[in-house]
Protein backbone atom coordinates (compact mmCIF):
# COMPACT_ATOMS: atom_id res chain seq x y z
CA UNK A 1 0.00 0.00 0.00
CA UNK A 2 1.24 3.33 -0.79
CA UNK A 3 1.95 5.91 1.61
CA UNK A 4 0.04 8.67 2.96
CA UNK A 5 1.72 12.13 1.34
CA UNK A 6 3.72 13.67 2.70
CA UNK A 7 5.06 11.49 5.05
CA UNK A 8 6.00 13.20 8.43
CA UNK A 9 9.27 13.34 9.40
CA UNK A 10 9.59 15.91 11.92
CA UNK A 11 9.05 14.50 15.28
CA UNK A 12 11.27 16.75 16.92
CA UNK A 13 9.07 20.03 15.94
CA UNK A 14 6.13 18.10 17.49
CA UNK A 15 3.96 14.88 17.47
CA UNK A 16 0.53 14.24 17.16
CA UNK A 17 -1.85 13.48 20.18
CA UNK A 18 -1.49 9.76 20.52
CA UNK A 19 -5.51 8.48 19.76
CA UNK A 20 -4.82 6.81 23.27
CA UNK A 21 -4.10 9.62 25.10
CA UNK A 22 -6.96 11.96 23.15
CA UNK A 23 -8.91 9.00 24.70
CA UNK A 24 -8.37 9.50 27.86
CA UNK A 25 -8.47 13.57 27.72
CA UNK A 26 -11.64 13.82 26.23
CA UNK A 27 -13.71 13.77 28.89
CA UNK A 28 -11.70 16.85 31.04
CA UNK A 29 -13.40 18.47 28.29
CA UNK A 30 -16.84 18.20 28.72
CA UNK A 31 -18.92 16.16 31.39
CA UNK A 32 -15.42 16.14 34.00
CA UNK A 33 -14.98 19.87 33.48
CA UNK A 34 -14.34 20.96 36.90
CA UNK A 35 -11.59 23.31 38.73
CA UNK A 36 -9.25 21.49 39.80
CA UNK A 37 -8.57 23.94 43.22
CA UNK A 38 -12.68 24.38 43.66
CA UNK A 39 -12.81 20.56 45.58
CA UNK A 40 -15.55 21.53 47.71
CA UNK A 41 -17.93 19.76 45.40
CA UNK A 42 -17.73 16.33 43.23
CA UNK A 43 -17.04 18.40 40.07
CA UNK A 44 -13.70 20.29 41.19
CA UNK A 45 -12.86 16.96 43.38
CA UNK A 46 -12.64 14.82 40.26
CA UNK A 47 -10.52 17.17 38.14
CA UNK A 48 -8.25 17.71 41.29
CA UNK A 49 -7.98 13.83 41.60
CA UNK A 50 -6.92 13.72 37.93
CA UNK A 51 -4.66 16.13 37.78
CA UNK A 52 -2.86 14.35 41.09
CA UNK A 53 -3.19 11.14 38.63
CA UNK A 54 -1.04 13.19 36.34
CA UNK A 55 1.79 14.18 38.82
CA UNK A 56 2.16 10.51 39.76
CA UNK A 57 2.63 9.30 35.86
CA UNK A 58 4.79 12.76 35.70
CA UNK A 59 7.03 11.61 38.61
CA UNK A 60 6.84 8.03 37.87
CA UNK A 61 9.44 8.64 34.57
CA UNK A 62 11.50 10.92 36.04
CA UNK A 63 12.18 8.82 39.43
CA UNK A 64 10.91 12.20 41.34
CA UNK A 65 7.67 12.47 44.43
CA UNK A 66 4.38 13.65 43.33
CA UNK A 67 5.46 16.65 45.31
CA UNK A 68 7.92 18.06 43.21
CA UNK A 69 5.73 18.50 40.03
CA UNK A 70 4.81 21.47 38.70
CA UNK A 71 2.68 21.86 35.66
CA UNK A 72 3.46 24.61 33.68
CA UNK A 73 2.27 25.47 29.97
CA UNK A 74 5.23 24.09 28.27
CA UNK A 75 8.95 23.63 28.45
CA UNK A 76 9.45 27.56 27.69
CA UNK A 77 7.49 28.67 30.40
CA UNK A 78 9.25 25.91 32.72
CA UNK A 79 13.08 27.04 31.54
CA UNK A 80 12.15 30.74 32.12
CA UNK A 81 10.58 29.92 35.30
CA UNK A 82 13.84 27.92 37.03
CA UNK A 83 16.34 30.22 35.35
CA UNK A 84 14.80 33.27 36.59
CA UNK A 85 12.87 32.13 39.67
CA UNK A 86 15.91 30.29 40.73
CA UNK A 87 18.23 33.73 39.87
CA UNK A 88 15.95 35.71 41.93
CA UNK A 89 15.50 33.49 44.91
CA UNK A 90 19.06 32.66 45.39
CA UNK A 91 20.18 36.44 44.38
CA UNK A 92 21.86 36.63 47.94
CA UNK A 93 23.98 33.42 47.18
CA UNK A 94 25.44 34.58 44.05
CA UNK A 95 24.63 35.98 40.41
CA UNK A 96 26.13 33.60 38.21
CA UNK A 97 24.73 31.10 35.85
CA UNK A 98 26.23 28.27 33.64
CA UNK A 99 25.03 27.11 30.82
CA UNK A 100 25.62 26.04 27.05
CA UNK A 101 25.95 27.20 23.26
CA UNK A 102 22.97 24.43 22.18
CA UNK A 103 20.62 25.60 24.52
CA UNK A 104 17.06 26.37 23.39
CA UNK A 105 16.42 29.95 22.91
CA UNK A 106 13.59 29.09 25.82
CA UNK A 107 17.08 29.13 27.77
CA UNK A 108 19.73 31.08 25.76
CA UNK A 109 17.22 33.88 25.58
CA UNK A 110 16.47 33.80 29.26
CA UNK A 111 19.94 33.75 29.63
CA UNK A 112 20.44 36.90 27.75
CA UNK A 113 17.67 38.58 30.07
CA UNK A 114 19.52 37.70 33.57
CA UNK A 115 22.55 39.42 31.56
CA UNK A 116 20.36 42.48 31.18
CA UNK A 117 19.86 42.40 34.82
CA UNK A 118 23.15 42.31 35.75
CA UNK A 119 23.17 38.62 36.12
CA UNK A 120 26.66 36.81 34.53
CA UNK A 121 26.15 33.78 32.88
CA UNK A 122 29.12 31.53 30.78
CA UNK A 123 27.87 30.28 27.76
CA UNK A 124 30.10 27.12 27.60
CA UNK A 125 31.26 25.76 24.40
CA UNK A 126 30.68 22.11 22.87
CA UNK A 127 32.48 19.34 21.28
CA UNK A 128 32.04 18.59 17.49
CA UNK A 129 29.51 16.41 18.35
CA UNK A 130 27.94 18.75 20.37
CA UNK A 131 28.67 17.88 23.99
CA UNK A 132 29.84 20.01 26.65
CA UNK A 133 32.83 18.65 28.57
CA UNK A 134 31.74 18.10 31.97
CA UNK A 135 35.26 18.93 33.22
CA UNK A 136 34.35 22.20 31.61
CA UNK A 137 31.32 23.19 33.38
CA UNK A 138 33.72 22.12 36.86
CA UNK A 139 36.27 25.10 35.64
CA UNK A 140 33.69 27.18 35.24
CA UNK A 141 32.19 27.21 38.45
CA UNK A 142 33.07 30.10 40.74
CA UNK A 143 32.04 31.40 43.83
CA UNK A 144 29.22 33.21 42.48
CA UNK A 145 26.96 30.58 40.53
CA UNK A 146 23.92 29.79 41.43
CA UNK A 147 22.78 27.02 38.80
CA UNK A 148 23.99 25.68 35.59
CA UNK A 149 21.61 25.09 32.97
CA UNK A 150 22.30 22.11 30.39
CA UNK A 151 19.80 20.50 28.30
CA UNK A 152 19.11 16.80 28.43
CA UNK A 153 19.28 16.14 24.47
CA UNK A 154 19.70 18.54 21.80
CA UNK A 155 16.73 19.11 19.66
CA UNK A 156 18.54 19.93 16.49
CA UNK A 157 21.09 17.15 16.49
CA UNK A 158 19.82 14.75 18.85
CA UNK A 159 22.83 14.34 21.55
CA UNK A 160 22.90 13.65 24.72
CA UNK A 161 24.44 15.69 27.60
CA UNK A 162 26.55 13.57 30.47
CA UNK A 163 24.06 14.72 32.67
CA UNK A 164 25.40 11.94 35.44
CA UNK A 165 28.63 13.88 35.59
CA UNK A 166 27.19 17.08 35.55
CA UNK A 167 24.96 16.48 37.68
CA UNK A 168 27.90 15.09 40.33
CA UNK A 169 29.91 18.07 39.63
CA UNK A 170 27.02 20.89 40.69
CA UNK A 171 25.88 18.61 44.00
CA UNK A 172 29.58 18.76 44.72
CA UNK A 173 30.07 22.03 44.36
CA UNK A 174 26.82 23.01 45.65
CA UNK A 175 25.42 24.73 43.16
CA UNK A 176 21.87 23.89 42.00
CA UNK A 177 21.25 21.85 38.40
CA UNK A 178 18.64 22.82 36.04
CA UNK A 179 18.21 20.55 32.68
CA UNK A 180 15.80 21.33 29.66
CA UNK A 181 14.79 17.85 29.10
CA UNK A 182 11.81 18.86 26.36
CA UNK A 183 13.62 16.34 23.96
CA UNK A 184 14.44 13.81 26.69
CA UNK A 185 11.81 13.14 28.38
CA UNK A 186 9.48 9.93 27.38
CA UNK A 187 12.20 9.56 25.19
CA UNK A 188 15.66 8.18 27.04
CA UNK A 189 15.44 6.61 30.78
CA UNK A 190 15.53 9.89 33.23
CA UNK A 191 16.59 9.47 37.03
CA UNK A 192 16.89 12.88 38.61
CA UNK A 193 17.97 11.57 41.92
CA UNK A 194 20.66 9.33 40.36
CA UNK A 195 21.43 12.18 37.95
CA UNK A 196 21.51 14.85 40.87
CA UNK A 197 19.43 17.15 38.61
CA UNK A 198 17.48 19.77 41.26
CA UNK A 199 15.25 21.13 38.22
CA UNK A 200 13.59 19.40 34.84
CA UNK A 201 11.79 20.81 32.53
CA UNK A 202 9.27 18.25 29.56
CA UNK A 203 6.97 19.40 27.63
CA UNK A 204 3.55 17.39 26.33
CA UNK A 205 3.75 17.84 22.33
CA UNK A 206 7.01 16.24 21.92
CA UNK A 207 6.23 12.88 23.08
CA UNK A 208 2.55 12.49 22.02
CA UNK A 209 0.84 14.77 24.42
CA UNK A 210 -1.36 17.83 23.74
CA UNK A 211 0.58 21.34 22.82
CA UNK A 212 0.33 24.05 25.70
CA UNK A 213 0.94 21.58 28.67
CA UNK A 214 4.20 20.68 30.39
CA UNK A 215 6.44 20.80 33.92
CA UNK A 216 8.81 21.82 35.94
CA UNK A 217 10.25 18.96 38.32
CA UNK A 218 11.85 21.12 41.34
CA UNK A 219 13.50 18.68 43.66
CA UNK A 220 12.68 19.06 47.79
CA UNK A 221 9.34 20.10 49.60
CA UNK A 222 9.64 23.60 49.62
CA UNK A 223 9.77 24.82 46.25
CA UNK A 224 9.36 28.25 47.25
CA UNK A 225 13.04 28.09 49.22
CA UNK A 226 14.49 27.90 45.86
CA UNK A 227 12.53 29.19 43.43
CA UNK A 228 10.18 32.54 42.71
CA UNK A 229 7.00 32.64 41.14
CA UNK A 230 7.28 33.69 38.32
CA UNK A 231 3.01 33.90 37.70
CA UNK A 232 1.13 35.13 40.28
CA UNK A 233 -2.36 35.02 41.83
CA UNK A 234 -4.32 32.19 42.96
CA UNK A 235 -1.44 30.44 44.58
CA UNK A 236 -1.89 26.91 42.87
CA UNK A 237 0.62 24.77 42.25
CA UNK A 238 2.38 25.18 45.65
CA UNK A 239 2.27 28.82 44.83
CA UNK A 240 4.80 28.99 42.51
CA UNK A 241 2.70 28.63 39.78
CA UNK A 242 -0.67 30.36 39.68
CA UNK A 243 -3.50 30.16 37.02
CA UNK A 244 -6.15 27.74 36.71
CA UNK A 245 -5.30 24.12 35.91
CA UNK A 246 -5.40 23.10 32.36
CA UNK A 247 -6.63 19.42 33.26
CA UNK A 248 -7.09 17.97 30.27
CA UNK A 249 -4.05 19.08 28.98
CA UNK A 250 -2.49 17.69 32.03
CA UNK A 251 -4.48 14.61 32.20
CA UNK A 252 -3.48 13.89 28.66
CA UNK A 253 0.91 14.76 29.38
CA UNK A 254 0.98 12.24 32.38
CA UNK A 255 -0.64 9.82 29.97
CA UNK A 256 1.63 10.64 27.43
CA UNK A 257 4.44 9.76 29.71
CA UNK A 258 2.90 6.30 31.36
CA UNK A 259 3.25 5.63 27.43
CA UNK A 260 6.21 6.78 26.76
CA UNK A 261 7.65 5.03 29.63
CA UNK A 262 6.04 1.50 28.66
CA UNK A 263 7.48 1.94 25.01
CA UNK A 264 10.72 3.52 24.87
CA UNK A 265 13.00 0.69 24.70
CA UNK A 266 11.02 -1.01 22.14
CA UNK A 267 10.17 2.07 20.20
CA UNK A 268 14.16 2.92 20.34
CA UNK A 269 15.22 0.14 18.96
CA UNK A 270 12.71 0.54 16.13
CA UNK A 271 14.04 3.94 15.58
CA UNK A 272 17.86 3.21 16.34
CA UNK A 273 17.10 0.62 13.28
CA UNK A 274 15.76 3.11 10.73
CA UNK A 275 18.13 6.00 11.46
CA UNK A 276 20.79 3.12 10.23
CA UNK A 277 19.30 2.35 7.36
CA UNK A 278 18.89 5.94 6.05
CA UNK A 279 22.38 6.91 6.50
CA UNK A 280 24.19 4.26 5.49
CA UNK A 281 21.24 4.12 2.59
CA UNK A 282 22.34 8.17 1.88
CA UNK A 283 25.97 7.22 1.60
CA UNK A 284 25.55 4.95 -0.83
CA UNK A 285 24.02 7.69 -3.38
CA UNK A 286 25.98 10.22 -1.71
CA UNK A 287 29.57 9.52 -0.06
CA UNK A 288 29.83 12.73 0.75
CA UNK A 289 26.70 12.86 3.28
CA UNK A 290 28.27 13.44 7.34
CA UNK A 291 25.81 13.12 10.50
CA UNK A 292 25.72 15.91 12.82
CA UNK A 293 25.59 15.13 16.13
CA UNK A 294 26.98 12.44 18.35
CA UNK A 295 27.58 8.52 16.37
CA UNK A 296 26.27 7.09 19.61
CA UNK A 297 25.61 8.85 22.30
CA UNK A 298 21.98 10.46 20.58
CA UNK A 299 18.81 10.34 20.49
CA UNK A 300 17.48 7.22 18.68
CA UNK A 301 14.83 9.04 17.15
CA UNK A 302 16.98 12.23 15.36
CA UNK A 303 18.92 12.09 11.67
CA UNK A 304 20.64 15.52 11.20
CA UNK A 305 22.98 15.08 7.97
CA UNK A 306 25.04 17.32 6.17
CA UNK A 307 24.75 16.68 2.10
CA UNK A 308 27.47 18.85 0.82
CA UNK A 309 26.80 21.27 -2.03
CA UNK A 310 22.90 20.50 -1.90
CA UNK A 311 21.45 23.16 -0.36
CA UNK A 312 18.75 21.76 2.23
CA UNK A 313 16.22 24.67 2.17
CA UNK A 314 16.02 23.76 -1.67
CA UNK A 315 15.94 20.06 -1.26
CA UNK A 316 12.89 20.68 1.84
CA UNK A 317 10.86 22.61 -1.09
CA UNK A 318 11.58 19.84 -3.98
CA UNK A 319 10.40 17.21 -1.70
CA UNK A 320 7.29 19.21 -0.18
CA UNK A 321 4.77 17.20 -1.22
CA UNK A 322 6.64 13.46 -0.48
CA UNK A 323 7.91 14.03 3.18
CA UNK A 324 7.32 17.15 5.48
CA UNK A 325 11.42 17.59 7.12
CA UNK A 326 13.29 20.58 8.12
CA UNK A 327 16.74 22.07 8.29
CA UNK A 328 16.69 22.37 12.31
CA UNK A 329 14.75 24.03 15.21
CA UNK A 330 10.81 24.60 14.29
CA UNK A 331 11.88 27.76 16.41
CA UNK A 332 14.22 29.19 14.38
CA UNK A 333 12.90 28.32 10.58
CA UNK A 334 11.51 31.52 9.74
CA UNK A 335 14.70 32.98 10.44
CA UNK A 336 17.49 33.04 7.79
CA UNK A 337 20.27 32.95 10.41
CA UNK A 338 22.38 29.85 10.23
CA UNK A 339 21.81 27.47 13.30
CA UNK A 340 23.18 27.85 16.45
CA UNK A 341 23.56 24.70 17.10
CA UNK A 342 25.23 23.47 14.02
CA UNK A 343 28.04 26.86 14.25
CA UNK A 344 28.44 25.90 18.19
CA UNK A 345 29.44 22.50 16.38
CA UNK A 346 31.87 23.62 14.15
CA UNK A 347 30.14 23.65 10.89
CA UNK A 348 31.08 26.34 8.21
CA UNK A 349 28.01 28.26 7.17
CA UNK A 350 27.63 26.61 3.28
CA UNK A 351 27.83 23.52 5.21
CA UNK A 352 24.95 24.71 7.58
CA UNK A 353 22.88 25.36 4.93
CA UNK A 354 23.33 21.80 3.69
CA UNK A 355 22.01 20.54 6.62
CA UNK A 356 18.88 18.62 6.98
CA UNK A 357 16.95 16.50 10.43
CA UNK A 358 14.88 13.86 10.48
CA UNK A 359 12.60 13.18 13.34
CA UNK A 360 11.34 9.90 13.42
CA UNK A 361 8.58 8.66 15.34
CA UNK A 362 5.86 6.18 17.18
CA UNK A 363 3.61 6.21 13.45
CA UNK A 364 6.11 5.64 10.63
CA UNK A 365 6.16 2.26 9.30
CA UNK A 366 9.53 0.49 7.52
CA UNK A 367 7.35 1.28 4.24
CA UNK A 368 7.26 5.07 4.86
CA UNK A 369 10.94 5.03 5.74
CA UNK A 370 11.84 3.05 2.56
CA UNK A 371 10.23 5.60 0.35
CA UNK A 372 11.66 8.64 2.22
CA UNK A 373 15.15 6.77 1.40
CA UNK A 374 14.17 6.67 -2.45
CA UNK A 375 12.52 10.36 -2.19
CA UNK A 376 15.48 11.69 -0.96
CA UNK A 377 17.79 10.28 -3.60
CA UNK A 378 14.87 11.65 -6.33
CA UNK A 379 15.53 15.22 -4.85
CA UNK A 380 19.21 15.48 -4.62
CA UNK A 381 19.38 14.10 -8.21
CA UNK A 382 16.61 16.25 -9.31
CA UNK A 383 18.51 19.63 -7.74
CA UNK A 384 21.96 18.39 -8.97
CA UNK A 385 20.05 18.17 -13.05
CA UNK A 386 19.17 21.65 -11.95
CA UNK A 387 22.72 23.19 -10.81
CA UNK A 388 23.91 21.65 -14.00
CA UNK A 389 25.73 18.63 -11.94
CA UNK A 390 25.60 15.06 -12.86
C1 LIG B 1 14.99 21.48 23.84
C2 LIG B 1 13.70 22.25 23.85
N1 LIG B 1 13.43 23.08 24.86
C3 LIG B 1 12.30 23.78 24.92
C4 LIG B 1 11.34 23.67 23.93
C5 LIG B 1 10.08 24.49 24.04
O1 LIG B 1 9.03 23.66 24.47
P1 LIG B 1 7.51 24.14 24.39
O2 LIG B 1 7.15 24.10 22.96
O3 LIG B 1 6.77 23.11 25.22
O4 LIG B 1 7.44 25.48 25.00
C6 LIG B 1 11.57 22.81 22.86
C7 LIG B 1 10.62 22.69 21.75
O5 LIG B 1 10.46 23.46 20.88
C8 LIG B 1 12.78 22.09 22.81
O6 LIG B 1 13.07 21.29 21.80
Amino acid sequence: MAPDLPIYLDYQATTPVDPRVMRVMLPYFTEEFGNASSSDHVYGARAAEAVEKARIQVARLLHAKPEEIIFTSGATESNNLALLGVMERLSAQGDHLVTSATEHKAVLETARKLEKKNKLVTFLPVDRYGRVDSAGVDAAITEETVLISIMAANNEIGTIAPLEEIGAIARESGVLFHTDAAQAAGHIPLNVDAMKIDFASISGHKIYGPKGVGALYVKGSAPAARISALICGGGQERGIRSGTLNVPGIVGLGEALELAQREMAQENRRFRKWTELMFESFKEFYNTVSLNGHPTKRLAHNLNVCFPGIESKALIHVLRNHLSVSAGSACTTASTEPSHVLRAIGLENSLIYSSLRFGLGRFNSQEEIDYAIEKVQWGIEKLRKIQGVS
